[in-house]
């Protein structure tokens, strides 16, 4: 049975009507237009698929079934363009999301606000630090990347969205914490706990450090920034880390932050992805969102 989607849509809308001169009025199609569509599909099927009886216009058995098949396909016509249109405008479709270690302590709520306004989107989350992250831009892995200062050096779009304070940390009982106006000459004797080769905040204090001419005791090296606030808070040393991370520890004075002349050291966080990639229409709304939205959903934690 050849039979083409207009006659479908056609048939589906006499059916519904059982009025050969209101379904041509819901097509926008002439009467004769809409006769010549059922007579050719009343060909293709081989039997009669409605009656006429005076005014009025009964399905024959073919016809009912035919009429449950067409509501259907059209149904199914319908979700089809809603599905594309929403992927074109953003509101649904899969987003690859890599954002270096210390962006996961917002980079999720942000998803959340994102997913409230578009719930048909899905995530992959990949966190990791700033040296995998160089990597994945490289191989072209993610859609979008949330991380610290981009390398000059990639040909890179880069839009900065928030600010990222690296704070220093002790545990509530240092001695330390007495005095108001820290030099980087009384760190000197301090043991420090810091990150990882190849995370931002490792590089950023490094850089700091050096360009003051100060050098850290920095024997303890974690590749976590949870694993530095527990350090920290056992008493380990001093640890440097963002402030994204310290919402809950200093809420319950569990860690505090030392007053250091030079600090807090401001980085930024960007959205970031390689030059000329095409965006998806999802990636887009996303990146936009996170441009417009993250000042309003993302707050700080207090000093
Ligand atoms: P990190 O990255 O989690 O690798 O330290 C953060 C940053 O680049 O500032």
């Amino acid at each position: 049975m050849h039979v083409t989607l207009r006659q479908l849509k056609v048939f589906e809308c006499v059916a519904r009507h059982l009025n050969f001169t209101r379904a041509a009025e819901e097509l926008h199609l002439s009467q004769p237009a809409v006769s010549m569509q059922i007579k050719q599909l009343e060909n293709s099927a081989g039997m009669p698929l409605y009656e006429q009886f005076g005014k009025k216009m009964i399905l024959t058995e073919a016809g009912n079934e035919l009429k449950h098949y067409s509501h259907a396909i059209n149904k199914l016509l319908q979700e089809a363009g809603e599905v594309i249109e929403a992927l074109k405008g953003g509101q649904s479709g899969r987003l690859v999301l890599s954002v270096a270690s210390t962006a996961n302590y917002f980079a999720t709520n942000l998803i959340a606000s994102f997913k409230k306004r578009y719930p048909e989107t899905t995530f992959s989350l990949d966190v990791t630090n700033r040296e995998t992250l160089l990597k994945q831009l490289e191989n072209n892995e993610s859609d979008l990347i949330i991380m610290g200062r981009p390398p000059r050096e990639m040909a890179l779009t880069t839009e900065a969205f928030m600010e990222n304070p690296l704070v220093i940390i002790a545990s509530p009982e240092h001695p330390l914490l007495k005095h108001k106006n820290i030099s980087l000459e009384q760190l000197q004797d301090e043991a420090f706990v810091v990150r990882e080769q190849g995370s931002g905040t490792r590089i950023a204090m490094e850089r700091y450090f050096s360009e003051k001419g100060v050098r850290l005791r920095t024997g303890m090296e974690m590749n976590s920034n949870e694993a530095i606030k527990q350090s920290v808070e056992a008493g380990l040393g001093l640890g440097i880390v963002s402030i994204h991370t310290l919402a809950l520890e200093l809420e319950v004075n569990k860690l505090a932050i030392l007053h250091v002349e030079g600090f807090p050291i401001l980085r930024h966080w960007y959205v970031v992805h390689r030059d000329g990639k095409r965006l998806s229409p999802v990636a887009e709304s996303f990146k936009a969102f996170v441009l417009q939205e993250s000042r309003n959903i993302l707050q700080l934690p207090k000093m």
